[in-house]
């Protein structure tokens, strides 16, 4: 076969049968055993005794041992000869007959453990130099080199499975969507700037100079548009963009199930959603889901609990507020806090007081690393507490915080005082380490959970002026009755809006929208927008809204951020098949990168000079 490939056409045995191979790597069985089979794929481990050569190849159907003795015949001699000569990750086609393993030779954890191939006649259809880094499940180069040839990193076992998961689960959601009546609608990806809140990437026009076209950061105006247009039921597998600080779930190109309903309450597109996840987590993971129907917190009440809106309900370990309790005693930290209109919370550690020196240190360490000034801690020791607060508050002024905070014997408490806004978010990064520390997370748990009744409007501070801002998006409609409050406190406003949480990440978020032009315009007054900044940027939206904008709602979930849970990805880079660096670079293609002059040119666009620091 080294020249020609092999004359009489051999019987197919696997569905992937193509002219190069008649089964795949991954399927032969003891059933097998006697039939002449041509398998193709990499050199996965190569084995040379000198007299027999054993080849595992590897395609991504499995891995098939191959044996080549050179003393059958001159066949498997010039077979032999090509084995010797290969190497790790050549590409290599050989035939062979299937043969049962030596008694003991068998791999029970190999679908094709059973079998081996007696190689006749082999072909290299390709040699490979020396990868930079194993093909092995084991990871043991840097995620800047795996990246920099993604092609070799996706040739691994566990980042091909997230591949095909990631498709599962496409698959399985475009199906649940068609079959409920939805249809899948392309909307432009050069279109107008979308407000959900990051910055923009921009691409400049040839044809109008000093224009340019924005790529979108959702498909938000749109998919409102195809309500107007009486689509009723519409969702796209999304591709968005957004120019901001990456993270290890955030990346600048992103993909969403976006999707929009008409007619709808927050209980339709919930219900929705909650099937399709449940459908999603039962057909793809052997996990289990904690609890059905999802259960549903309010905002406010997840950042007094959990100190975020994002709270992983996978284990308990409340945040606990101590209020007035915090002035007991002269422990001066917390009275300062609380004058300065912040807050003194704490953390119950259960079974944890007989924590090291070095561990509360640790403890200690990340707290302030994370924004505090300090960590307190209280040690429920058989002997008596052991803290900082002991030489400040009397025994019975110390036994009512541990009262607040439900601690027993043996527990540990940890305390933070700042602003409202500090304190929670440490006290929810120390509440997960601690969720670890105690072995309280089920990795084979998804805790699913709705955050509801968000306020509409937040105030934020922009140039020295306090002005008020969208929490999520200038869409999301307000609870009926509470349109009066715009103009009197438009803070107390809520949004019509629901995120869906799910292991602690933020996997989605939608809301019932404004369809009343009136009522838009007046938000986006809010918000601060010019009678001419409105009418250039919604002008559209609200003339939409006065030809017959039917009462409509919809959703976003992140495509990446649940295929990463679904697979336990530990970032949302290990279930996009070529993400972006942390940095935002592409190290493959070597994106972003710079272009011929004669392209600015065409683009009406001239560098600046780069700053030069001065000598
Ligand atoms: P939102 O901005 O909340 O809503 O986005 C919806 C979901 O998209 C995911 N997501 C991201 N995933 C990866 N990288 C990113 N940079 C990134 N940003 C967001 C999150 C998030 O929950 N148009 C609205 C939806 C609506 O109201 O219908 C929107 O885009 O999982
Ligand atoms: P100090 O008086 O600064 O030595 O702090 C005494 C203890 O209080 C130390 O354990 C500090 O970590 C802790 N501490 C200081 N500031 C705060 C704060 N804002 N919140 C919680 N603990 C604090």
């Amino acid at each position: 076969m080294s020249a020609s490939h092999s004359q009489q056409p051999l019987t197919a045995i696997s569905p992937y049968a193509t002219a190069l191979r008649t089964a795949t790597c991954g399927e032969l069985t003891a059933a097998d055993v006697g039939r002449t089979v041509i398998l193709t794929g990499w050199v996965a481990h190569r084995r040379d005794y000198g007299k027999l050569i054993f080849i595992d190849l590897r395609d991504r159907y499995g891995l098939t041992q191959v044996v080549f003795d050179p003393e059958r015949s001159p066949e498997t001699a010039e077979a032999h000869q090509v084995a010797s000569e290969a190497r790790l990750e050549y590409v290599l086609r050989v035939e062979g007959v299937v043969a049962r393993r030596l008694p003991g030779k068998e791999n029970p954890n190999l679908k094709t453990g059973a079998i081996e191939v007696e190689a006749r006649r082999a072909e290299v259809l390709n040699a490979a130099k020396t990868t930079p880094f194993p093909i092995a499940d084991r990871v043991t180069a840097d995620e800047a080199l795996r990246l920099r040839y993604r092609y070799l990193d996706l040739r691994r076992d566990v980042m091909r499975r997230q591949v095909e998961l990631r498709h599962r689960a496409v698959k399985l959601i475009r199906d649940y969507m068609d079959t409920r009546g939805f249809v899948e609608v392309e909307t432009p990806i050069l279109t107008k700037s979308t407000p959900e809140g990051a910055r923009d990437y921009l691409v400049p026009s040839r044809l109008y100079p000093g224009e340019f076209y924005a790529l979108p950061q959702a498909p938000q105006q749109f998919k409102q548009l195809l309500m107007v247009a009486g689509i009723d039921r519409y969702f796209q597998i999304a591709r968005c963009f957004r120019d901001e600080d990456l993270r290890a779930d955030r990346q600048p190109e992103f993909t969403q199930l976006d999707l929009e309903m008409s007619f709808v309450s927050e209980e339709d597109v919930m219900g929705l959603i909650e099937g399709l996840l449940i459908e999603l987590i039962q057909s793809t993971t052997e996990k289990h889901i904690k609890q059905v129907p999802f259960p549903r917190i309010a905002f406010a009440e997840a950042m007094a609990t959990y100190g975020n809106d994002r709270p992983d309900m996978r284990f308990a370990l409340l945040l606990v507020e101590l209020g007035e309790l915090a002035r007991l005693g002269s422990f001066k930290v917390f009275g300062d806090a609380l004058d300065r209109g912040g807050v003194g919370k704490g953390l119950r550690a259960p079974g944890m007081a007989a924590a090291t020196r070095k561990e509360l240190d640790e403890l200690q360490e990340f707290a302030r690393l994370h924004g505090a000034k300090g960590l307190v801690t209280l040690a429920l020791l058989p002997d008596g507490p052991k803290s900082p607060l002991t030489k400040a508050m009397s025994p019975d002024e110390l036994s009512q915080i541990v009262a607040r905070m439900g601690g027993e014997p043996g527990d540990l408490l940890l305390f933070v005082a700042d602003e409202a806004k500090v304190a929670n978010d440490v006290l929810s990064r120390l509440r997960l380490r601690l969720g670890e520390r105690l072995g309280l997370i089920d990795p084979n748990e998804m805790a699913l959970c709705w955050v509801v009744d968000f306020p509409l409007l937040e105030e934020i501070e922009e140039d020295g002026k306090r002005r008020y801002h969208a929490t999520h998006n200038p869409f999301s409609g307000m609870r009926p009755g509470e349109e009066p409050l715009l103009d009197s406190e438009p803070l107390k406003v809520t949004a019509r809006q629901y995120d869906i949480v799910g292991n602690g990440y933020e996997i989605g978020g939608g809301s019932i929208r404004i369809n009343v032009a009136e009522l838009q315009r007046k938000v986006f007054e809010l918000l601060g927008l010019s009678e001419e900044q409105i009418a250039e940027q919604f002008g559209h939206m609200l003339e939409a809204f006065e030809l017959g904008a039917p009462p409509h709602g919809g959703i976003a979930l992140g495509i990446d951020r649940l295929v990463m849970l679904l697979g336990d990805g530990e970032t949302i880079r290990d279930v996009i098949a070529f993400p972006k660096m942390q940095n935002g670079q592409d190290a493959l293609m070597r994106a972003p990168s710079p272009v011929e002059e004669g392209q600015l040119r065409d683009l009406h666009l001239r560098l600046r000079e780069p700053e030069r620091k001065p000598v």
